[in-house]
């Protein structure tokens, strides 16, 4: 296992990284240095211990103190890769989510979705006073397009943390394009690296399916810890709206996929045992696509997220109540979920919707099915509930419960938002 470079710092200490060996052999008193963060203490003072465990250095640094405490990190993962049991370990969703994000594709998916970045664009440099002179940080900055914006809009300095390979790349844009003065590129989780400096505003883009996929808010909401008190936060808020849908082809769709599991002689073979599995497993998909909005039945329901006030706990476990009044008669099959996203700048409020009454986005729209579809009349109420319950793979679990009050028909379903159905294609 080769160890990262020696990390120079302008201040004039040298930080060697150390393999076991290499710190066995260093306890003769050497004075090779392991450093130790102290969080009571000012962002940019550290303690460093050596390792005969009896000296310790407190040293003030300004700007490098990220840089050096970033390096540590990298340095702490990269020593305990190898190891199996590790507080830096990833997940195997996280890994995947990482190499995800870590290709140019997958960002330039991005970039591409034109009612996105023309409306952050538009968010960031209508209301330039909130940027003018003021220090940034992009949480998540994938190829740093938010940072750049914040630069336009007339921001001193922004931090841009990226957690995914892309932050090499991001790097480059940056110094191509002349901007290392003003932004610096961390890489690393925004739960660990360190800025030098709190902020006066956040930017971040942290929106999944459903709003709540990739569950990349609550990393949005942690990073407050970072903000000014006063401090603003593009987004503010969002909206989540919830409303029953009617779509008999959308249904028998899903039917049909199932029964290939009908067939009692696939190559011999009787699938039969199979298919009530086969229909759990496809009902458990929420479907991804959009569609007309007249198979609507009912006004919406909205359900408020504020990331200013929002604590990541608050994330972990959302239910939504629901009372729809229909104003048309016939068979819901399901609830459509869609989210807004608000820019309350100091000049103008700006929102990026994802309405399929809107120009489409790549957030499409959610439809989580019901098991059984209900029938309601106009005029008649349909109320329930909606259990968001966070989960270890990044996502939710999704619960419906939901009933026609003037007949008492119940139905509901439990779906995986991980597991999604993507039917736009
Ligand atoms: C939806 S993309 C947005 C990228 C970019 N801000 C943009 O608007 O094009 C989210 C980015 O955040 C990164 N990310 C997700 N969770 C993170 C975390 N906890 N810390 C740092 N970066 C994170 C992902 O790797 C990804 O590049």
């Amino acid at each position: 296992m080769a160890s990262p470079p020696p990390l120079q710092l302008q201040c004039g200490v040298k930080l060697v990284f150390l393999s076991e060996e290499q710190k066995k052999g260093s306890e003769d008193g050497s004075g090779h240095g392991s450093l130790q963060l102290s969080s009571s203490l000012s962002p940019n003072i550290l303690v460093l211990h050596f390792h005969n465990g009896k000296e310790e250095a407190v040293m003030t640094l300004t700007d490098e103190y990220s840089t050096f405490h970033n390096a540590l990190k990298r340095c702490r993962n990269h020593n305990t890769e190898h190891n199996t049991v590790s507080p830096y370990t990833k997940e195997p969703s996280e890994l995947q989510y990482t190499q995800f994000y870590g290709c140019l594709s997958q960002q330039q998916n991005m970039l591409q979705d034109y009612i996105r970045t023309t409306t952050y664009h538009r968010a960031i440099l209508q209301n330039h006073i909130d940027f003018n002179d003021k220090v940034v940080l992009d949480v998540g900055c994938g190829s740093g397009i938010l940072s750049f914006f914040a630069v336009q809009a007339g921001a001193r300095k922004v931090y841009a943390v990226e957690s995914s390979p892309i932050a090499k790349y991001t790097e480059k844009l940056v110094i191509s394009n002349n901007l290392s003065d003003k932004i610096s590129v961390l890489c690393g989780k925004i739960e660990e690296v360190f800025l030098p400096e709190y902020v006066d505003v956040i930017i971040s883009e942290p929106m999944g399916y459903m709003l709540f996929n990739e569950r990349m808010v609550e990393s949005y909401l942690y990073s407050k810890k970072w903000l000014k008190p006063n401090g603003m936060m593009f987004p503010a808020f969002s909206d989540i709206h919830l409303a029953p849908f009617s779509d008999e082809q959308l249904y028998m769709e899903h039917y049909s996929r199932a029964n290939f599991w009908y067939q009692q002689c696939f190559y011999g073979v009787n699938l039969t045992s199979l298919r009530s599995a086969a229909v759990d497993e496809y009902f458990r998909q929420p479907i991804v696509d959009t569609f007309d909005m007249r198979i609507l039945m009912a006004r919406a329901v909205k359900y408020t997220v504020n990331f200013i006030d929002g604590k990541e706990e608050d994330l972990h476990r959302m239910e939504i109540p629901f009372v729809f009044h229909m104003v048309q008669s016939g068979l819901v099959h399901g609830l459509a979920i869609w989210f807004d996203v608000a820019f309350v700048g100091s000049l103008v409020t700006v929102w990026l919707s994802t309405a399929p009454t809107e120009p489409l986005t790549h957030w499409y729209q959610v439809r989580c099915l019901l098991q059984t579809p209900l029938f309601a009349k106009e005029g008649e109420t349909l109320s329930g509930k909606v259990l968001l319950q966070a989960n270890n793979r990044q996502s939710y679990d999704i619960q419906i419960m939901a009933s026609v009050d003037q007949s008492g028909f119940k139905s509901g379903n439990i779906l995986d938002l991980r597991n999604s159905f993507f039917r736009y294609a």
